[in-house]
């Protein structure tokens, strides 16, 4: 038996390599998530990727040309911000998401708008036929330029033609569908997606291509291939938000190019993707008017503030112990803000089934949340609704304590900008400089003071 048998074990989950079987992945801790794969086609492990003579000797700073800033724009100005000003030539963006949620929609709609201005495209799809790709390029318009369109799933016939045509931007939809004869593995394994990756970033950074990657998402939300795509490229974006809404939100989630969290909110038409310039306002729309459990707070997404409803139910249990239920926001996070309200106010929800939603899909982790869950679920508790007009934000810790949260001022502004009247806040958060333009500002030192504002 020979230690040396030319395979490895990959993590199908996180991409994790090692040289042992395991039962489960000591990265990730998925359960049997090992697949064999044979080692790498070249002997040493080395990557095949081109070398680039112009980057073999060090430099000094000086002697580096400052890439000049002419960036693409994409045709979707909010797009443009996401990706830190604009398309950087030159660049690999991986643009990932569930299937069915506009991976394909949005970048053919970036290539025509690349194309019309001007440039080379090359929209390369491993998954659709030519006369598919055209049944969704009539919904969405007219389209003008280059824009040349190719199915093929054999990665060295698609790196041939980008050396033969060298378009400025390329699209390979989908990287789970590109063969690699080199890589002798299944097309959707781990060893061919990196290998394909591998071979992509290599070719096109030495054409200057722009490249555009699909990946589908697995089960779990991690990009398949998973993770493991995501240090090879320059850009991370991420299509967040159910299939079944209109609204649809493209994250970065790695940007070397510029802020990473950003997020651009897009609405599905019958005729493709249109951008929402106003998120903060859209994901208020059909908010319910003085109903208990619902309070408006503002979340931090990159460097914008976006105003959201977080909707609180409280409702007897049927069966003696109640459950947690938390739809966007963190399930452990809502655990501890009953265990608060039930330590300050002495009251009890064991008996109580807990259901807490963020309205319009979002996933959100900033803790200045807290402190209009907390608002939320004492409204539905106490069946009070919470004013009209009364934005809420503030980090709650386990004393009770509301705790500063940054972004003070642009918060209060964003509200201010959308009609909001009075706002709660961390006391420690009033400052001269919060500029509320007539807004009543209410601060506040922990929950029962938050909460006293109710009972008012
Ligand atoms: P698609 O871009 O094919 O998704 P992905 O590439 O991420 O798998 O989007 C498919 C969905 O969008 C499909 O359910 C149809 C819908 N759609 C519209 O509602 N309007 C349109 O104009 C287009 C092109 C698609
Ligand atoms: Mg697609």
């Amino acid at each position: 038996m020979s230690k040396d048998s030319g395979t490895v074990f990959f993590c199908k989950e996180c991409g994790y390599e090692s040289a042992k079987w395991s039962g489960f992945c000591p990265v990730c801790k998925t359960p049997n998530s090992f697949v064999e794969a044979p080692k790498s086609s070249s002997k040493s492990g080395a990557r095949t990727v081109p070398r680039r003579p112009e980057q073999a000797k060090p430099v000094r700073l000086e002697e580096i040309e400052s890439a000049q800033d002419a960036r693409y724009e994409t045709g979707f100005p909010e797009l443009d911000r996401v990706l830190g000003g604009g398309l950087l030539p030159g660049s690999l963006v991986l643009t990932g998401g569930d299937p069915g949620i506009g991976k394909s929609t949005l970048l053919l709609q970036v290539c025509g708008h690349l194309a019309a201005s001007g440039r080379k495209v090359l929209y390369v799809s491993g998954e659709e036929s030519l006369s598919q790709l055209k049944l969704r390029a009539d919904r969405i318009g007219r389209f003008a330029g280059d824009l040349l369109f190719l199915c093929e799933t054999d990665l060295e016939r698609i790196l041939s033609l980008l050396k033969e045509q060298t378009p400025q931007i390329a699209v390979i939809d989908s990287i789970q569908t590109m063969y690699s004869p080199q890589a002798a593995s299944a097309p959707g394994s781990v060893t061919q997606v990196r290998e394909c990756t591998n071979m992509i970033l290599g070719t096109a950074k030495s054409l200057g291509i722009t490249v555009f990657i699909v990946g589908h998402v697995t089960k779990d939300g991690t990009v398949a291939g998973p993770k493991l795509l995501e240090h090879m490229v320059d850009t991370v974006l991420y299509f967040e938000g159910d299939r079944h809404a209109a609204y649809r939100i493209l994250r970065s989630v790695k940007n070397r190019f510029g802020a990473s969290g950003e997020i651009a909110v897009f609405e599905m038409r019958s005729s493709g993707l249109t951008e929402i310039p106003n998120p903060s306002a859209y994901m208020l729309s059909g908010r319910p008017e003085n109903s208990s459990g619902s309070a408006i707070s503002c979340v931090m997404e990159g460097t914008r503030p976006l105003l959201l409803e977080v909707q609180a139910l409280l409702s007897r249990s049927s069966y003696g112990q109640g459950r947690r239920t938390a739809t966007g926001a963190d399930y452990n996070r809502v655990s501890l803000l009953l265990a608060v309200i039930e330590k300050q106010l002495g009251t009890s929800f064991s008996d109580q089934d807990a259901y807490v939603n963020i309205t319009g899909g979002l996933r959100v982790n900033d803790p200045a949340l807290d402190l209009a869950m907390v608002m939320a679920l004492y409204s539905s508790h106490r069946n009070i609704p919470v004013p009209s007009g009364l934005m809420i934000f503030g980090e709650v810790g386990l004393a009770g304590e509301v705790r500063s949260v940054p972004f003070a001022k642009e918060r209060v502004q964003e509200a201010a900008r959308l009609g909001f009247t009075a706002c709660i806040l961390p006391k420690s958060s009033l400052g001269a400089d919060l500029n509320a333009r007539g807004m009543k500002l209410i601060g506040v030192a922990d929950i029962r003071e938050a909460i006293s504002v109710l009972r008012e």
